[in-house]
């Protein structure tokens, strides 16, 4: 069973593309949305969550944990690698393939406030800035679009334009998606950042790297033909919007 969790539903965009290349696994998703967002919160305690999370993820028998928040990774994924004994899959900005790709060689990164600071997004920030420059924003209120199920229209729109419109005026042509919440609001980013700038969402290449470590550990389902995705949504508040997101992903 993979476990996977986030502060709220953005994590869902990852078990989209997890469902994409393993529908016959077990999945049970956590959100953690009487707590979200984390973005602003204290490491200590996004850790301390991440610690309670894991927990409740291997009493439900999970065998491997997607940490599929981009803030918690970087506040926590290193602590829990040392303190339990499954394998953890952790979220990356894609600063990589959008620096290798970049024409204009600026590039723009949207992401929380926590995942600008952690020392983890500062390390691959500091490798590829010699020859790109990297212009970041946080996703102000994208977050709470999201948690809202407001993916689209005149107020996802406004918002977004505040945080993408200064990544444009800098140059960007590449836009990478630093916190899974954001490409459930996609369309309008590509929308308003218009054709020549391509949006990044890391979460396809963390669905083949969950595959790889699972085959690797002995531990994917044999397929099943026809199999129905099989998915356990469990949240610290209420259900709702993380339901409704989970039932468009898998309408899509
Ligand atoms: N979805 C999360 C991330 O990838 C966290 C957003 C938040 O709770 O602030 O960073």
């Amino acid at each position: 069973m993979v476990g996977i969790f986030d502060s709220g539903s953005g994590g869902l965009s990852v078990l989209r593309e997890a469902l994409k290349l393993l529908p016959q696994e077990k999945y049970v998703y956590f959100s953690d949305n009487a707590f979200c967002p984390y973005g602003d919160k204290d490491p200590e305690f996004i850790k301390n969550r991440c610690r309670t999370i894991t927990e409740l993820l291997l009493s439900k028998g999970a065998g491997i944990i997607v940490v599929a928040c981009n803030t918690a990774t970087g506040a926590a994924i290193a602590t829990l690698r040392e303190e339990y004994p499954v394998k953890f899959i952790g979220m990356e900005p894609a600063v990589k393939p959008a620096a290798l790709s970049s024409k204009t060689g600026v590039i723009g990164v949207l992401a929380t406030a926590g995942t600008l600071k952690a020392s983890k997004y500062l390390n691959t920030k500091g490798f590829y800035e010699e020859d790109t420059k990297i212009v970041e924003h946080v996703g102000k209120g994208f977050v709470e679009l999201v948690e809202n199920g407001i993916l689209d229209g005149p107020q996802a729109e406004r918002t977004v334009r505040q945080s993408v419109q200064p990544l444009l005026d800098a140059g960007v042509d590449r836009i990478v998606l630093g916190c899974t919440h954001y490409p459930f609001l996609r369309k309008v980013i590509e929308r308003i950042a218009g054709p020549d700038v391509q949006v990044i969402d890391p979460a396809p290449a963390v669905a083949r790297h969950l595959a790889e470590v699972m085959a690797e550990e002995g531990l994917l389902s044999p397929a099943v033909p026809g199999a129905k995705p099989d998915i356990e949504l469990v949240t610290s508040g209420p259900e709702d919007s993380a339901r409704k997101l989970l039932d468009l992903i898998m309408n899509e």
